[in-house]
């Protein structure tokens, strides 16, 4: 017998009918946690489908150049919640993490991240837990992004639940300079020498510089067709 088979032996014997019992009931609650904040997505995507809907046939432009949902893996929530200090628990899982579920609202110009952000809030099932505007104070490494978590009832047969969502809010621009910084550092275990964190500063600023620039023209064409 290998050291494998040894250990496979011991945990076996050491699960009774109770503790089976347990793993099944836990691994029920755990898919129903989850199929919740998919609920919850699915609800808070169709508010955006629905403006872009609106926009659509209402405005001569649409805010909204794409929509992204995710929901956080196994992995990555039991490794945040152990991070934290807390136990790794369904109950644990649901009241400490805000970001199991999320959505990510790409829109074309800045002034566009603010109006849709607003419109959300507007909407009277929507609570706003918490609200991070990296817009107006970048992160130091240069991220931009509008950044709220949000409450949000989905309706099941027999209860309501309040479930939360990190909605993330940011440019064409800022997304471009996000996902590639993300792919070169985020999350790695690599220290970036005080030139290369100038490098991606700069072009995150190169970045903010675009979005302002494309806004300022946007707002003058505007201006311009309405004088004719
Ligand atoms: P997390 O533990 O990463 O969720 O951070 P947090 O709880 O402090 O929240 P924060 O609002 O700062 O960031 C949440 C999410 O924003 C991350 O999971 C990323 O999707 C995104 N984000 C934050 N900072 C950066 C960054 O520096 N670069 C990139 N590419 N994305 C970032
Ligand atoms: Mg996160």
């Amino acid at each position: 017998m290998s050291k494998d088979d040894v250990y496979r032996e011991q945990l076996l014997s050491s699960i009774d009918e109770e503790a089976l019992g347990w793993i099944k009931e836990k691994s029920i609650e755990y898919i129903r946690l989850m199929s919740y904040y998919r609920c919850a997505m699915m609800e808070l995507e169709t508010k955006f489908k629905v403006l872009r809907e609106q926009y659509s046939i209402s405005h001569d432009r649409n805010p909204i150049n794409s929509i992204q949902t995710r929901l956080k893996s196994p992995k990555s929530i039991r490794e945040k919640v152990e991070r934290l200090g807390f136990e790794h628990t369904i109950e644990s899982i649901e009241g400490n993490l805000n970001d199991v579920a999320g959505i990510r609202v790409i829109c074309a110009f800045k002034e566009d991240v603010y109006v849709l952000a607003d419109t959300l809030l507007k909407q009277d099932d929507i609570k706003l837990i918490k609200i991070k505007d990296y817009i107006k104070n970048p992160k130091e490494n240069g991220y931009r992004s509008l950044h709220m978590i949000v409450s949000i009832p989905i309706f099941l047969s027999h209860e309501k639940r309040e479930m939360k969502v990190e909605v993330q809010f940011r440019t064409i621009a800022m997304d471009s300079w996000a996902s590639m910084e993300h792919q070169i550092v985020y999350k790695k275990d690599v220290k970036l020498t005080p030139e290369m964190q100038a490098e991606l500063d700069k072009c995150a600023e190169l970045s903010a510089e675009l979005d302002e620039r494309m806004d300022n023209l946007r707002k003058s064409v505007s201006e311009k067709m309405n004088e004719e």
